[in-house]
């Protein structure tokens, strides 16, 4: 299989019109930033023909979107076709521009039917979840080769049940630990099923290898104060619980989400035990995480009930519109942590908000380079997908960071390629026309280009 060179989207955040899912009703009650609804989003919707038109322009040879659940489910048990065929429409666009499909199947969006009955933290949720799955693999699946079942589960239950960043924003360690097990049990379920289900295989990627995954964040965490004894145990509780619990649990080893006195470990879900129910990790990297145990300043970000702040930069260096400061050395070290696994590795998020499109070119080859110092380690990297291909609906941030290759201009939908996306494509056709994985030598030649690039 050759080297993956991609970007990802998400339905909701580019589509727009998603009026059915729990997201939209809590965008109407004022929940996001500035209080800005998603609306049309980019209209991604109406527009995919010419963005993919774009991604193949840009050089890219994969492609990382989700599909909607409430579009292909409004209502419990009743079916979309015209949904169906918009994604049969959009993978038949992946095709004809050479773009390997990678499809998410729950991108943090649920029907807002699902959402009302308790969404993941209700005991039926797994048995909610399938016929979706089943319907998705026998309408489309056949032409699906790679596969994430949920992006980011940890942060989907941290946002909604601790955090209060996604919908419901219900503070309850409780729910989160019963979404956790819900997810995991529907994760699994939806493994086999797709494996059991997706026999025959048509389409030009019939011959690849079905993999099946999901989108992992992992940060890298790191104390505020060395010698403080607090700072330095959060870190040790959150690296368990934030980056592992999870892969752990996916991989047969022992499933241990919860904190000590303040999330309860959830139960054991019986068929994710003793075997591996994931064919790849998937890891969404963004940046360090600095833990502070009752911080004072407001550069940490804290929640209410929560006793330490996070942020994600230290004192003084650039930041994105995320407030994110440029780490790609943690880039490194999470994909050596993930190495134990011996699983295949994607890289299925990793991108800027980055409007003047100052740092994304310098952000794009310092990350690159650490995925290809990894790969000379040794290292199963299949692919790497920037975060994103357009600007889109950055959740409770609303429209304001820009993570987009591509620019979106939010009054005409007019689309313009940035300059780091020009760079990307020349990262991409250095490395054999994107037939090769990131390479250190070819990388080593690109320092001098993003010099005079910078002092243009
Ligand atoms: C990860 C999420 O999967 C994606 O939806 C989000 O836009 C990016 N992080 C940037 O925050």
């Amino acid at each position: 299989m050759k080297f993956l060179w991609g970007a990802a989207t998400s339905s909701h955040q580019v589509e727009g019109n998603n009026k059915l899912n729990d997201w939209w009703a809590w965008e109407q009650k004022g929940k996001i930033e500035g209080g800005v609804r998603s609306g049309r989003a980019t209209d991604h919707w109406n527009l995919f023909k010419e963005d993919l038109k774009l991604a193949k322009e840009i050089g890219l040879n994969s492609y990382r979107f989700s599909i909607e659940w409430s579009r292909i489910e409004p209502e419990e048990g009743s079916w979309s076709n015209e949904a169906i065929e918009w994604y049969g429409e959009l993978l038949g666009e992946c095709e004809r521009n050479s773009l390997i499909p990678l499809v998410t199947l729950h991108h943090f969006t649920s029907p807002l039917w699902f959402a009302e009955e308790g969404g993941f933290s209700s005991p039926q949720a797994s048995q909610k979840f399938l016929p979706f799955v089943r319907k998705v693999v026998r309408t489309l699946g056949n032409r699906i080769p790679l596969w994430c079942t949920f992006n980011e589960p940890i942060i989907f239950c941290v946002g909604q049940y601790l955090a209060g960043f996604q919908p419901p924003a219900i503070y309850s360690p409780e729910k989160c630990s019963l979404a956790f097990r819900s997810i995991l049990k529907s994760h699994v379920k939806a493994y086999d099923l797709i494996h059991s289900e997706n026999k025959t295989r048509k389409g030009p990627w019939r011959h690849q290898k079905l993999l099946v995954g999901y989108a992992h964040n992992m940060m890298d965490f790191m104390p505020s104060r060395d010698w403080h004894p607090l700072d330095r145990l959060l870190t040790l509780i959150a690296r368990e619980f934030y980056n592992f619990s999870w892969l752990d649990a996916t991989t047969g080893r022992k499933q241990r989400f919860g904190i000590t006195g303040l999330v309860p470990f959830s139960r054991p879900v019986s068929s994710a035990g003793g075997r591996t129910t994931t064919d790849f990790i998937g890891i969404n990297y963004y940046s360090k995480a600095i833990l502070r145990w009752r911080p004072k300043s407001e550069t940490y970000e804290t929640a209410s009930g929560l006793p330490f702040g996070i942020s994600f930069s230290s004192n003084q260096e650039p930041i994105s519109e995320m407030g994110w400061g440029f780490h790609p050395s943690g880039l490194g070290r999470m994909l050596r942590s993930i190495n134990q696994y011996g699983l295949p590795i994607f890289i299925t998020e990793n991108g800027i908000a980055d409007g003047q499109d100052t740092y994304r070119s310098s952000f794009l080859l310092n990350h690159l380079k650490e995925v290809a110092k990894e790969i000379d380690n040794g290292a199963d990297i299949r692919g790497y997908f920037h975060w994103s291909l357009l600007d889109n609906f950055e959740w409770i941030k609303g429209f304001r960071p820009r993570f987009g290759l591509i620019e979106v201009d939010y009054q005409t939908f007019n689309r313009t390629i940035r300059p780091s996306a020009i760079f990307y494509k020349e990262l991409i056709e250095s490395h054999h026309e994107g037939h090769l994985a990131p390479s250190s030598a070819i990388l080593k030649n690109y320092d001098s280009k993003l010099l005079k690039i910078q002092q243009k």
